[in-house]
């Protein structure tokens, strides 16, 4: 039977327990998910795409059937490319919603066969989101119980020398 593909996107920028959540999650309903690393040109990020990827390969170790890929495009063109039948994403509080509701609306028109799948977080991690993550280290704050273990002291030692004047709004996102 054909392999059932997923992919998982996002700017990962970092990677958090969030995420990993719903990528264990995702690789328990797919026989193969594509975390993948979107490209933003125009979005200030703290990791450099090649850095979100290898920090989300560490965190993701020990699933299996996981990938991780980086791209710059349409995300539905990626879709295509692999095969892929569904995109993935966790939805955390309601103002998550509009924005995902949105995205998967017009993912539909341009890609009619793929799904968009959405998978509640844990209530763990519901107001969990990397921004939140780079504020909390950008002022010494711990950020153990937020990324990965594998991650935590790279990513920490990171974002507590990133000069807070540096991160606009968009760096927050
Ligand atoms: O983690 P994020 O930043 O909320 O992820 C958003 C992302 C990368 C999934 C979204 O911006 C995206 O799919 N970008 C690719 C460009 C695209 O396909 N745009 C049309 C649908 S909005």
């Amino acid at each position: 039977m054909q392999e059932r593909i997923a992919v998982v996107p996002g700017s990962f920028d970092p990677v958090t327990l969030g995420h990993i959540d719903i990528i264990r999650r995702a690789a328990a309903l797919f026989d193969r998910v594509i975390v993948l690393v979107v490209i933003n040109p125009v979005k200030n990020t703290s990791f450099t795409p090649e850095e979100r990827g290898e920090l989300i390969r560490k965190s993701t170790a020990d699933i299996p059937g996981v990938e991780v890929d980086l791209y710059k495009g349409l995300l539905v063109d990626y879709v295509r490319s692999r095969g892929a039948v569904a995109i993935v994403k966790g939805l955390r509080a309601m103002s998550d919603f509009e924005y995902e509701f949105q995205m998967a609306l017009i993912n539909k028109k341009m890609l009619p066969y793929a799904e968009t799948v959405f998978l509640t977080t844990g209530q763990n991690n519901l107001y969990l989101s990397s921004s939140l993550v780079k504020n909390v280290a950008m002022f010494g704050g711990d950020i153990s119980g937020l990324v990965p273990r594998q991650i935590h002291d790279e990513v920490a030692a990171r974002l507590s020398g990133v000069d807070s004047g540096k991160l606009g709004k968009e760096a927050l996102m």
